[in-house]
Parts: structure tokens; sequence; C-alpha cells
């Protein structure tokens, strides 16, 4: 009953952001930071008969990244998603038996020597999407996160489930994409309707009209876990899923619970890192000093043939390249925030009382801008990611991949790919991005640019 909610409860008001209306359904998260401006650290939105504490300041949010006191909540918008992702890794109340099961079944294959495993598929796939611009440099600028995103689908389906969604073969995304995106879009918009009056039907609208899209993803999971047949292997993480019993109790994932699972990774796996690395294109395409030096690093490890691939071991020395991605995520969370709850009742911030069934949503593009911790916070400056700047900073200034026990397990897959791309990218080729372009963002589950391209030239002739 989300309607029963009212925190804070200790007969304090807070600053007020105003209800739907003053939302663009387009953006939400733009303009409900466009609207916190001036409010402070913690104010509230109404959703229909919801109301929802939003908190953007590093303090607040250090205090409810204590996972001795707070742990995940599951904010409406999130919760909605469960009718597609059930109690998946992602989607998961934290007392729910699956969440610890898959946690420790999944967590092998999220570990450095699992990553040994992965990386030649990225370099794999990453050459692919070079080869692909390649044949294709004539044509005129390439559109970044629609390539992004193809690449980052690609590798995660190619590492997780060892599918190819033969995504570079096409101009346009494998319709998996649309489908994914169109039904988890149909969930939020159920999610947002959930405690408005006439909200059951609402939600039936919006069933009818996603489920042509639910159907397509229905079948596309029927066909990756059929694909497998008897198959005992357990060499990628679909094959743990379905092969490996917990050491301790024999527990396995059911089948209903691993098509949870499976939707979560393609989700969770994908759009995430896409933005990340638009979105760092972005900066660097605008930032001529910052790209050369990126160049400058790329070329220094990976030495005079352009087309050269990092080692799995060269990645970590990519420092530069490495703090630029870092500077992305922190102007540009691609997940912009994750909902937080009391474990017992307490005092929040030293005034509002909290209860278990409260939760307020750590509002990271506020939070990575606080002027209290972050000079000049809209500037990009790759630099404070340094290890001697990053000391001086208090804990959890940066929390781009949440906190605590349900923070993402795929933090160093994302990591790992992002920099190998970035890195082989700007070693073979030159970008130039449209100087008149002024960044607009898509917001879909996570946070992408729009319409942002990049005119590319083979470097080579100049190494
Ligand atoms: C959880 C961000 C990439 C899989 C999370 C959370 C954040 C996040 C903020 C916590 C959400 C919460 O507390 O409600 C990101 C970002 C990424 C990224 C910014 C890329 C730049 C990935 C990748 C994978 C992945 C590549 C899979 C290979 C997951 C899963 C969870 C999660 C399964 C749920 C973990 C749990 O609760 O046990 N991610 N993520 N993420 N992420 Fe990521």
């Amino acid at each position: 009953d989300w309607s029963g909610q009212r925190f804070p409860s200790a007969g304090r008001r807070l600053p007020f952001i105003g209800d739907l209306l003053n939302i663009d359904p387009r953006q939400p998260i733009l303009s409900m930071q466009r609207g916190a401006t001036g409010l402070g650290p913690i104010f509230e939105l109404q959703v229909f008969r919801q109301k929802i504490v939003l908190v953007g300041d590093v303090a607040m949010a250090a205090e409810l990244c204590d996972e001795t006191r707070f742990c995940k909540a599951l904010p409406p918008a999130i919760e909605a998603l469960r009718d597609y992702a059930g109690d998946g890794l992602f989607t998961a109340h934290n007392d729910e038996p699956n969440w610890q099961l898959a946690h420790e079944l999944l967590m092998p294959a999220f570990t450095k020597s699992a990553m040994q495993s992965y990386h030649p598929i990225m370099v794999e796939t990453a050459s692919e999407l070079f080869d692909y611009w390649r044949d294709r440099l004539t044509d005129g600028p390439v559109d970044v996160s629609r390539d992004m995103t193809k690449l980052t689908m690609e590798t995660l389906s190619r590492s997780a489930f060892s599918h190819d969604f033969g995504s570079f073969g096409t101009e346009e995304p494998h319709p998996f994409v649309p489908a994914m995106v169109g039904a988890l879009e149909g969930g939020r918009r159920k999610g947002g309707f959930r405690s408005a009056p006439g909200g059951r039907l609402l939600a039936k609208v919006v069933d009818r009209r996603f489920a042509h899209h639910q159907a397509y993803v229905d079948q596309m999971l029927d066909d990756l876990i059929s694909a497998r047949g008897d198959s005992e292997s357990q060499h990628d993480l679909l094959g743990i899923m379905l092969n490996v019993a917990h050491p301790e109790t024999g527990e396995k994932l059911s089948p209903l619970n691993i098509r949870y699972q499976i939707l979560t990774f393609l989700v969770a796996g994908h759009e995430t890192t896409s933005g990340a690395l638009s979105f760092a294109l972005y900066y660097l395409a605008r930032n001529p000093e910052c790209l050369a030096k990126a160049a400058a690093e790329a070329d220094e490890i990976l030495g005079d043939d352009p087309d050269a691939m990092p080692a799995f071991e060269q990645v970590s020395k990519f420092r530069y390249i490495r703090r630029v991605l870092d500077e992305s995520l922190r102007i540009w969370p691609t997940v912009p925030g994750f909902g937080r709850s009391p474990r017992e009742t307490t005092t929040f911030a030293g005034k509002y009382t909290m209860r278990p069934q409260d939760f307020a949503v750590v509002a990271l593009g506020l939070v990575h801008k606080d002027p209290a911790v972050w000079e000049n916070p809209d500037e990009f400056d790759p630099d404070r990611f340094l290890a001697a700047n990053v000391k001086k900073r208090p804990a959890h200034s940066y929390k781009p991949f949440g906190a605590g026990a349900r923070a993402c397990i795929g933090r160093q897959f994302a990591i790992h790919e992002a920099v190998l791309v970035l890195a082989s990218l700007v070693h073979r080729f030159d970008i130039t991005g449209d100087p008149d372009y002024e960044l607009a963002v898509d917001e879909r589950l996570t946070m992408l640019p729009r319409g942002f391209e990049l005119t590319l030239r083979t470097r080579s002739a100049q190494m």
C-alpha cells in the first residue's frame, strides 16, 4: 500500500517540489532536478497520492548509504518492474530468499578471473563495431548512443548468454531492444499510475498497449533457454544459472527465477554502460585537451599499430581514460538514483522520523553536484578522480553504482568494458562532434544522449 507512506512523520514539512503536473513526462528526472534548485537537500514530490522523498546532498546520501542503519528500497517505478523481473537480483526485496541464493550463485561470474574470460569477447565485439564503422566512414557521422547500445548489448549477451544478436549486420537495433524498452516503459507507466485514481483501469490500458512487446520478450527468453538443450556447461552466466547448485544447500534457481535473471541482466547490463560510454565520448569530443590526453595515453600503452586492442592486464593501466569515465558518470549517472529504507525506525538527518516502510531516493544527479563537495560541479574535469583528490572528499560523495550489499554486481564488468572500448576507440579513430550540438538527454530506464553524432577518421595516416 504505497499510499500509506507518510515519511517524514515527525510533523515536519519538507520543501515541496510539486506534483506530476510540474514534471515533464518525457524527462521526469531532469525536470525534477531542475525543479529542486534552491529547495535544499531534502524535498518531496507528489505522484498522485504517493509522496516521494528525494535527497540531494552528500551528507544525507552518506547517512542513507550506511548499511548498518539503512538498506535498499524499491521506489514505485522499480517496484513496477517486478511484473517483468520478479525477484530477479535488481528487483528482489532484501528478505526474499532468491536474492541471497542468486547473489551467492552468481558472484563467481563477476570475479577478476571471470572478467579475464569475458575480455576476449569484449575485444572481439569492440573490433566488430570498429570494422562496422570503418566500412561506413564515407557515410557521414555515426549516432553514438545507437551504436554504443549495439555494442554493449552484444557484449553482454555474448558474455552472459553466449548469444549473438547480430547487431552489426543491420543499421537498426535488434528488435529485442525496442521490445524490451517498450515492455519496461509499459511497466514504468503502470508504476506511475499505481496510486492514481482509476489506476487499475489505466494499468489495463497500458498492459494492452504494450502486450506485443511483452510477447516478443517472452519468446526471446524461451529461445535463449531452450537453445541450451541438455547442456550441463557452466561456462557463462546462463550455464551457471541452469546447472550450478548452491555448495551448501544444494539449491538451484527455479526456471521462473532464471527468466527473471536473464531479463535483469539484459536490461541492467547494457543500457547503463552504453549511456556511460556515450556521455564519455560526448565530453571527449567537446574537450580537445582531454581527448588529446586520452589518445596519448592509449597510444603509449597500445603502441604504433592503430588497430591494436588492449590485453587484459593493460586495461587497468588506462588511468586517465578511467578518470574520464568516472567524471562522465559523476555528471550523468546513467542510473539516476536508488531507494533506501531504514532497517528499524530511526531519526534521519537529526530530525526526521523514518520507519522501515518509509524510503528516500538518493538523487545522484544532485548528490554528484553538491557544491559543498564538488567545486564548479557542472565543469567536466577528469582530474577530480586523481587518487589524491578522491581522498580529500567525504565518503559516499560518488555513488554511480549504488551502495552496500545491493550495489551493482556488474560494476567491474561495466568499467572493464567501457575503459577498453574508449581506449581502443581513441587509439584507432579521430573523433569530432558537431560544434553546434547541444546535449539533449533521453530518459528511458536510464539516461542516454539523444541525437549526439561523431564524425570518425582513422588515425593510421597520422601515427
Ligand atoms: C545494481 C548502476 C552496469 C547488473 C545497480 C545499482 C546501480 C547500478 C546504481 C543499484 C540499484 C539500487 O540500489 O537500487 C550501474 C551502472 C552501470 C551498471 C551505472 C554501468 C555504467 C551493470 C552491468 C551489469 C549490471 C554491466 C551486469 C553485467 C546489475 C545488477 C544489479 C545492479 C544485477 C542488482 C544487484 C543486486 O541488487 O543484487 N547497478 N550498473 N549493472 N546492476 Fe548495475
